[in-house]
């Protein structure tokens, strides 16, 4: 039996999904992070080197015979060499007039302090990295500014930046990588809780209705506390319908067989045809209605003890022995033989007192409807599977009914004034049911109707 459960989304996933988009997130701000510090400690390094070269070359600036100079000292040139042979431009201003190098290398206009000044400037299309220094030298006729550019091409720093990028993004990958695994792990981890418990509660048998005692994490307290609640509740209400089953049965058959030992005692002693008329009528009616409250409560039984089949091993060709036995006397009051072919042993994991129900009900109606002096074969076999069939000489199921039958009161049109009340059939097939089996009804070739249960 399975409960339609509405499932919406999975916790594991939910989770694995959360903690894996968390570290993607982390990893990809980990990344920009590293890159932008690379960045800056990779353009700090060239700016140390392009003030440290600017300023070897602003510091041969002097004034001779009064006119400024400015000398390249191999060391300021020699110290700018880099992997990717970036290019150096330069420019050395007096004031506002060039003396030397590039003039579209333009002083920036704050240039007049003491500090060395950094810009970014793009050369047909390279970024250039300049630096800018100044110095006033004091000549004879007054103050003289002299300011000095070193600029740069970014090759070998754009260089160093990609595979310092590249390392970043194999440690972010390996950060995420790592990360999702324990996300999966925790994730199935805590779901595994409550598959642990989910398959402690669907394992145990259908009888099992005692508390789960198992530790459970916090969380899932509350669940398991009105699942206990909810079972104990549950034991006792079947226990209670159980016991009223048994005590309704007990009390509905007892003054019904005494009211029919006193109508039979009676109809001894009356002589008058009308009296013993009514009687009989009396009587039937008494044999009648037992038999419905009987039905009636079997079929109350079947159905409470389908849902909780009290299994054991059962050996069919044992079990019909017994019925057969105690049911010959009702079948000599008719002459008819009931012939056993049992394949044994027969046995299955059942609820013996139901399948001794339902066969019971087969048996008494191919008693019923079958002609006195015929014979009821009761027949066991285990290929292709364990089944029991029984056939009687009767005139058969009509074959327009063969589907309806087994309905609950449904009673046939061959029922003439039989004794019934259209459950038998019913519940024969929900005790198949309940064994994982089903019922079919047949007609013999050579006339009579087949029952067959197989499992
Ligand atoms: N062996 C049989 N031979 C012919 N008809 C049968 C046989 N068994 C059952 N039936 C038909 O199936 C109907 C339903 O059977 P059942 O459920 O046992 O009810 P009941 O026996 O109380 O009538 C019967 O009324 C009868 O018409
Ligand atoms: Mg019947």
């Amino acid at each position: 039996m399975t409960a339609d459960v509405i499932v919406s989304g999975s916790l594991r996933n939910r989770l694995a999904f959360i903690l894996t988009g968390g570290a993607a997130l982390l990893a990809v701000i980990l990344y920009v992070a590293v890159r932008l510090l690379a960045a800056q400690v990779a353009q700090q390094g060239q700016d140390n080197i392009l003030n440290a070269s600017m300023s070897s070359v602003l510091d041969t600036a002097l004034i001779r015979d009064g006119r400024v100079t400015v000398d390249f000292p191999y060391s300021s040139l020699s110290m700018l060499n880099t992997a990717a042979d970036d290019r150096v431009f330069y420019a050395i201003y007096e004031g506002e007039n060039l003396l030397s190098g590039y003039d579209w290398l333009i002083l920036p206009r704050d240039v007049l302090s003491e500090r060395t000044h950094f810009g970014t400037t793009t050369f047909r299309g390279d970024p250039l990295r300049v630096a800018t220094g100044s110095r006033v030298l004091i000549g004879s006729d007054g103050p003289r500014t002299v300011s000095v550019s070193i600029a740069q091409t970014q090759d070998a720093l754009s260089d160093t930046l990609y595979s310092s990028s590249r390392s970043v993004a194999f440690l972010g990958l390996g950060f995420f990588l790592m990360s999702s695994a324990l996300a999966l792990w925790a994730a199935s981890t805590t779901s595994g809780q409550m598959r642990r418990l989910a398959t402690s509660v669907t394992r145990r048998g259908p009888q099992d209705l005692s508390p789960v005692t198992k530790p459970v994490p916090s969380e899932m307290a509350p669940l398991v506390g009105s699942l206990n609640t909810f079972m104990s509740r549950l034991d006792h209400t079947l226990s209670q319908s159980e016991d009223f089953i048994a005590e309704a049965a007990h009390r509905i058959r007892t003054p019904l067989a005494t009211v029919r030992s006193h109508a039979e005692a009676t109809l001894q002693r009356v002589d008058r045809t009308e009296n013993r008329k009514s009687l009989q009528a009396m009587v039937r009616a008494i044999d009648e209605s037992s038999r419905a409250a009987g039905q009636l409560l079997d079929h109350a039984m079947v159905t409470f003890r389908a849902e909780n089949l009290e299994v054991s091993e059962v050996d069919l060709a044992d079990l019909l022995d017994e019925l057969v036995l105690s049911m010959t006397p009702v079948a000599e009051m008719k002459d008819i033989t009931i012939t056993m072919t049992l394949d044994r042993p027969a046995t299955l994991q059942g609820d013996a007192i139901l399948l001794q129900n339902a066969l019971r009900n087969l048996i008494d109606n191919a008693l019923k409807y079958a002609p006195a002096e015929t014979d009821v074969i009761v027949r066991v076999s285990k290929s292709p599977s364990l089944s029991v069939s029984i056939s009687d000489g009767g005139q058969g199921f009509a074959v327009d009914e063969i589907e309806t039958l087994p309905g609950r009161f449904v009673r046939g049109k061959n029922m003439g004034n039989k004794v019934g009340s259209g459950l038998g059939l019913t519940i024969a097939q929900e005790v198949a049911i309940a064994h994982g089996g089903k019922m079919t009804l047949s007609n013999r070739k050579e006339g009579g109707a087949c029952v067959t249960l197989s499992f």
